[in-house]
């Protein structure tokens, strides 16, 4: 066992953890931040995407330890400081971006981690961004146009479903 620290959701946390310990696994069962879905544990479904020092990540790709000192935010850290839902959140609410839920965490953290690095996407830019999140609901159409809607764009020139 080897202690590591981090700061998650701008608070500094540390735990024992496995060599073997992954940062879903940490987050989840040592932090109980039960935001990070884990849906495949095999880097193919995005359910677990956090963001690691201000960039996406799969959680459950990274070991805890190689997380050691970094600044991670979870789903649980996207709020608004005083609880309502941030932009990216309240536009899936708007725009109907969930149905069952378990993609959202990933889906809204990916969002996010794009809409840092391209404020103005097109919708090809985010469907091609959103490769790597699988929604079993297959919700994309909505969840596209409500990536849309929180970079301030009119979602009705979105392509029909
Ligand atoms: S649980 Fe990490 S990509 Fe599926
Ligand atoms: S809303 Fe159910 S998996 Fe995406």
């Amino acid at each position: 066992m080897t202690q590591v620290s981090m700061t998650v959701n701008g608070k500094a946390v540390s735990g024992e953890v496995e060599g073997r310990t992954l940062l879903s696994g940490f987050l989840r069962d040592s932090l109980n931040l039960t935001g990070t879905h884990v849906g495949c544990d095999t880097s193919q479904c995005g359910a677990c995407v956090v963001h690691v020092d201000g960039v996406a990540v799969k959680a459950c790709t990274m070991l805890a330890g190689e997380a050691e000192g970094t600044e991670v935010t979870t789903i649980e850290g996207m709020a608004n400081p005083d609880g309502s839902l941030s932009t990216i959140q309240q536009a899936f609410q708007d725009h109907h971006g969930l149905q069952c839920g378990f993609c959202t965490p990933g889906m809204v953290m990916s969002a996010a981690a794009l809409l840092q690095d391209n404020p103005n996407p097109s919708e090809t830019e985010i469907r091609e961004y959103l490769e790597g999140n699988i929604c079993r609901c297959t919700g994309y159409h909505n969840i596209v146009k409500a990536i849309m809607a929180a970079a301030g764009q009119d979602v009705s020139k979105i392509a029909a479903e």
